[in-house]
């Protein structure tokens, strides 16, 4: 199969890859040059572990390139996928297509032959039948269809998430298409991957509320974590006491600063938007979406509280950025809007980030310092604040992050640490729900 992939980002550039490592011919189009650019030189612009050795891989084995000519990957493709972002659209919350539908009208120009064009980006319920719209108005001979297949990987694994995913979703309206993406997906038999065709409206729905069911279980643990902070219940025990119950399962419990991402934040507030369009308001989800922007707002009165009421003119050292670990993303990251709160209300703020630094730079206060290790970062800091649960924060030498603070307190917003070893080490301790 020759696939084109428009949008060569975190799913473009990941779906890519996988499917050239699956034996594909794949092409990957961006309008960004300088991403295509650093593609094509073997640079990646994003990190994501193992990508590099993929795309380069597969670059060298001749079944990957890249271009900014969308025109003549598409005339060349059997299949074309649409991977541009679907960010919040300004003012009212729903998805932004204004990419997905200036995408569809680029690929109608460009299509000879039969070709599937397939959503890949987050959509709402409809969205492939206007793009069927558009490309049927723009180019009203062309032999096509469109269908439907949401991206469930995540950040940090998305590779094993693309190449070993628990399900595949595609929407499709007749079986020409859906021929094709069993063609696309055919390696994926050898682990028995279970493949659901439905029809398009039902795939775009499904990835919403997946999204929106994983955030409401997220948000639940949060609100259980405030009740067990005012009972004197751990929350961690309480994770595990109904998440050994299979009905729940235990991921997605683990009580934290709210969930933050390039994703649930705006794929929830899309879905509010859908049911309201429709009529059909989804209460529950208004709600995880009002309880998880409170939440963020909340962690900072919590650091005030563990700094004995206040950080004016305290130094807060904050570790860890991104919205979650095994990634640079920082979009909605949970640290945007703590940092800025805590140099608001009088802080001076030194952070440390494995990955998020450069990206951070754009987006947070530029009075803050950053650091390049987490001890550089607590050294004369009244207080140590963990916002991501990178590894390398897990293992940290207490006796040594001890010396380099002027306060011995430590806020664990991941609750990484057990709280009696850091008390040892000489801490005041703080985390979630505990
Ligand atoms: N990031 C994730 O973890 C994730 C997971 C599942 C689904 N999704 C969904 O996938 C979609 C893409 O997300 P992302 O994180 O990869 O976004 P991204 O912003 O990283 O990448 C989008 C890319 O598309 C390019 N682009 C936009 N319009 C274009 C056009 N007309 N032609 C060529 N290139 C164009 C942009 O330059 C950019 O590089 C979104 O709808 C998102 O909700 C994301």
């Amino acid at each position: 199969m020759r696939v084109a992939m428009i949008g060569s980002g975190y799913v473009g550039l990941v779906s890519g890859a996988c499917f050239a490592d699956f034996g594909h011919t794949v092409i990957c189009v961006d309008k960004d040059a300088s991403k295509i650019d650093a593609l094509m030189q073997g640079q990646i612009p994003i990190y994501e572990p193992g990508l590099d050795v993929l795309v380069n891989g597969n670059r060298f084995a001749g079944r990957l390139t890249f271009t900014t000519d969308l025109t003549s990957a598409v005339a060349d493709a059997d299949a074309v996928f649409i991977a541009v972002g679907t960010p919040t659209r300004r003012g009212d919350g729903h998805a932004d297509l204004s990419y997905v539908y200036a995408a569809a009208e680029e690929i109608a120009a460009a299509i000879t032959g039969y070709t599937v064009v397939v959503t890949k980006s987050t959509v709402p319920v409809g969205t492939a039948d206007e793009v069927e719209a558009i490309i049927r108005r723009v180019a009203p001979d062309a032999d096509f269809s469109v269908a439907s297949n949401p991206e469930f990987l995540r950040e940090g694994a998305a590779i094993d998430d693309f190449k070993r995913p628990d399900r595949v979703v595609v929407g499709a309206e007749d079986e020409r298409a859906r021929e094709v993406m069993r063609q696309l997906y055919r390696p994926l038999n050898l682990n028995e991957t279970p493949i659901l065709f439905t029809n398009r409206r039902t795939a775009e729905l499904t990835k919403y509320a997946a999204n929106a069911f994983l955030a409401m279980k997220i948000t639940f643990i949060n609100e259980m974590a405030d009740i067990c902070e005012k009972t004197g219940a751990n929350v961690q025990d309480v994770a595990r006491g109904i998440g050994l119950d299979r009905r729940i399962g235990s991921k997605f419990l683990h009580a934290g600063p709210g969930y933050g991402g390039s994703c649930f934040p705006k794929d929830t507030l899309a879905l509010v938007r859908t049911a309201q369009q429709y009529q059909s308001p989804t209460r529950i989800i208004e709600a995880v979406v009002e309880v998880n922007s409170e939440r963020k707002r909340h962690m900072v009165d919590k650091i005030e509280r563990a700094c004995n009421g206040s950080v004016k003119g305290k130094t807060v050292s904050v570790l860890g950025l991104t919205f979650k670990p095994e990634t640079d993303d920082m979009r909605d990251a949970p640290s945007l809007d703590i940092v800025p709160a805590l140099i608001e209300r009088g802080a001076t703020v030194r952070a440390h980030d494995p990955q998020g630094m450069k990206e951070a730079k754009h987006l947070l206060p530029d009075s803050v310092v950053y650091c390049d290790t987490p001890y550089e970062a607590a050294l004369n800091s009244d207080a140590v604040v963990i916002i991501t649960e990178w590894n390398e924060y897990r293992a940290l030498d207490l006796a040594r992050l001890a010396k380099s603070l002027r306060g011995a307190i430590m806020v664990d917003l991941r609750n990484i640490y057990d709280m009696a070893e850091v008390e040892r080490a000489g801490f005041s301790y703080t985390g979630i729900g505990r």
